[in-house]
């Protein structure tokens, strides 16, 4: 069966822009595959395991093509089981906030759990290559100024841009995206743009 796992970050909820778009996006999904199972990861309610000592000397183990003793190798099943439940799906669903530029920490963890060698990358003769491949990738981005071109601040987007570099370093090919800005703005300005991304929402999800 087709599995679609979709990571939520914002804390907002009701008042989140990024979760309503991504809410639209998965009615819409959901109406048009209801076979497929959507597995939904809300990182503020979603145990993750600190990155320790020993998973730290596992992943320097495997970055210098070594294997693992028993400690590491015990330690690593803690982050085997995150990313497993990740890359068990067909397809990934990622609504995030910008935050001081950049994905919330609660993002920062999962990256820095599952973004792994040997899980998410392999260590390759001058360099790295992405090991997950044929997947497909929808970004939902809200933030509060606008930061695509031809906006100044583009540069400074630390946050859907690192997105993107950091799933085509793990292997994606098929990126898309959704981008909620500028939301600092007045209600009636908020309204329309959030009612404008429920659409785009909606015939993305068509085409998923
Ligand atoms: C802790 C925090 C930091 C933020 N930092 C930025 C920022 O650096 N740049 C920006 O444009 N907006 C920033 N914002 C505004 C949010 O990105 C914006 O309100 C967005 O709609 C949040 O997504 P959400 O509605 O899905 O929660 C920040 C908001 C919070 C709560």
């Amino acid at each position: 069966m087709t599995k679609l796992i979709y990571i939520e970050v914002s804390p907002r909820k009701e008042r989140s822009h990024s979760i309503a778009v991504a809410e639209a996006f998965l009615d819409a999904y959901r109406a048009a595959n209801p076979d497929h199972e959507i597995d939904k990861m809300d990182l503020w309610d979603t145990e993750l395991p600190e990155l320790n000592m020993a998973m730290i000397d596992a992943k320097y183990r495997l970055l210098d093509l070594d294997t693992l003793d028993e400690r590491e190798a015990n330690a690593w099943k803690d982050v085997e089981a995150v990313f497993n439940r990740v890359n068990s799906a067909d397809k990934i669903v990622l609504s995030t906030p910008m935050w001081n530029f950049n994905v919330p920490y609660k993002l920062k963890h999962l990256i820095d759990i599952i973004i792994q060698p040997d899980l998410a990358f392999a260590v390759v003769e001058g360099g790295y290559e992405g090991l997950i491949k044929g997947k497909r990738a929808m970004v939902i981005v809200a933030r509060g100024a606008a930061y695509m071109p031809p906006s100044d601040f583009f540069e400074v987007d630390f946050q859907k841009r690192y997105i993107d570099f950091l799933l085509s370093f793990i292997g994606f090919e098929d990126i898309r995206a959704l981008v909620v800005e500028p939301m600092l703005t007045s209600p009636e300005e908020q309204a329309a743009t959030r009612a404008k991304l429920i659409e785009e929402a909606k015939a993305a999800a068509a085409e998923f």
